[in-house]
């Protein structure tokens, strides 16, 4: 399976990937493409390092939004990767490439869906709304992208505690590392070997109870 990993940002979810794919706990799968829309992305330097292709198209190159969407797209079907996978990309994905891609583009999101998601929750202001709130478990969900903002299938998903003394710094630190290292590649890796489907809008996994739950604590 040929994957192209879009990126905003640090890349520690990249990384999880890349070592994933080198350790082979990804089975059957290659990373063909790593784009960033912030030439400034650490995550293009992992990638770099990783010996894997990176594009940038930044939005801020284009006068109207549509000709970045067209650009995007343009770059996206060109490299027609198997899956696409949305590590930290902050970047609304365009209808067209929804369409073009569909049921074939994961995302991973920073809590429990449908909580804390949906337009304007993005980075550590998730974990800030968290703490408002006063939730007492937050988390993390890979799901497919659909046409919504965090409204598509769910794959997996995975709980973490919220502690008295967190920080929205501190949350998403134990959420990223207790969680989203954890579920991006494992979600990859299912897909890759050809354990997931989508029936009736739900995302079903052949031996989830039995082989992938257990695993996850
Ligand atoms: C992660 O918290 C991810 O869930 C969110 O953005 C952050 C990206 O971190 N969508 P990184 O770039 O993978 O380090």
């Amino acid at each position: 399976m040929r994957i192209a990993v879009l990126v905003s940002g640090g890349g520690t979810n990249l990384q999880a990937i890349i070592d994933g794919v080198k350790d082979n706990t990804i089975k059957n799968t290659e990373i063909c493409l790593v784009y960033s829309n912030n030439p400034k992305a650490y995550a293009l330097t992992r990638a770099q390092e990783a010996g894997i292709d990176t594009a940038v198209i930044s939005p801020k190159e284009f006068e109207k939004r549509d000709d970045f969407n067209e650009a995007l797209f343009g770059l996206l079907t060109e490299t027609a990767p198997d899956l696409i996978v949305l590590a930290g990309c902050l970047v609304v994905i365009p209808q067209k490439v929804v369409e073009a891609f569909r049921n074939r583009i994961i995302n991973i999101h920073p809590s429990l869906i449908p909580s804390f998601c949906g337009t304007g929750y993005y980075g550590l202001g998730v974990h800030e709304k968290v703490l408002e709130r006063g939730a007492r478990v937050s988390g993390a969900t890979v799901h497919f992208v659909d046409e919504g903002t965090d409204t598509g299938p769910i794959i997996l998903q995975k709980p973490v505690m919220v502690r008295d003394d967190d920080t929205p710094e501190t949350l998403q630190k134990r959420i990223m590392k207790e969680a989203e290292w954890k579920l991006l590649p494992m979600a990859i890796n299912l897909i890759a070997t050809g354990k997931v489907k989508v029936e009736d809008g739900k995302a079903v996994i052949s031996g989830y109870d039995d082989e992938i739950l257990p695993g996850l604590f």
